[in-house]
């Protein structure tokens, strides 16, 4: 069976990434990382792909004027490894409508926060300081809405008394490490697709987004 080729963009320190490194080298997902791209030379990321002698490519934002600047950079070097399904992993840009449009159905990213939960930045202090008892992360679809595409899988963690955010955050990145390669997996496998605004997977329609449930 041939894998899938992917792309993944980070922009910081490439713990996701490291995951889906790790299982895909174990073979549990069908895929192979074409191309790991940063808009942030110091990006540990790099560092992550270099390591398993992925290229790696480098877009510095600050070159560009215009969002839809730096975008098209990004899509030409996409051009040039052509993957079937774009990963955001950590990437710290919010991309531009015809960047969204151009891999609609072939784009995810992981949110640290159990969406439509909580859309945005600082989410694991905004969730200490909102008292919630349960906090987790997103798997979506990257719609034209920010962190507001159809969500594919989540897993929650509880908050506990006294939780620091360290605390919370490796909770919930232990998780993300599970629900990214496993969501990538099923696209490997031609489960899963996006139609209209809808996930699909295994040929049905998701009414409301998965929950993690280690096997
Ligand atoms: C993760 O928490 C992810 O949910 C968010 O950015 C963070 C990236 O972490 N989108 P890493 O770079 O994968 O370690």
């Amino acid at each position: 069976m041939s894998s899938l080729a992917l792309a993944v963009l980070v922009s910081g320190h490439g713990s996701n990434l490291q995951a889906i490194l790790d299982a895909q080298c174990r073979g549990l997902i069908a895929t192979e990382i074409q191309v790991v791209i940063s808009n942030d030379p110091k990006a540990y990321g790099l560092m992550r792909a270099r390591r398993f002698r992925i290229p790696t490519e480098i877009v510095p934002h600050q070159q560009f004027l215009e969002r839809e600047q730096f975008d098209t950079a990004v899509m030409n070097v996409l051009a040039r490894y052509q993957p079937d399904l774009v990963v955001l992993a950590g990437f710290m840009r919010i991309l531009t409508p015809a960047f969204i449009q151009a891999y609609r159905g072939r784009l995810l990213n992981i949110h640290p926060s159990l969406l439509p939960m909580l859309p945005g930045l600082r989410t694991h202090e905004r969730a200490l300081h909102a008292g919630l008892r349960e906090h987790g992360a997103s798997v979506h679809f990257v719609t034209e809405t920010l962190d507001g595409g159809p969500v594919i899988l989540q897993a929650r963690v509880p908050v506990l008394p006294n939780d620091s955010v360290e605390r919370l955050t490796r909770r919930v990145q232990t998780e993300e490490h599970r629900i990214y390669p496993a969501v990538i997996g099923w696209y490997a496998q031609g489960r899963l697709s996006l139609q209209r605004e809808q996930v699909w997977l295994d040929g049905a329609p998701l009414s409301q987004p998965l929950r993690w449930a280690p096997l």
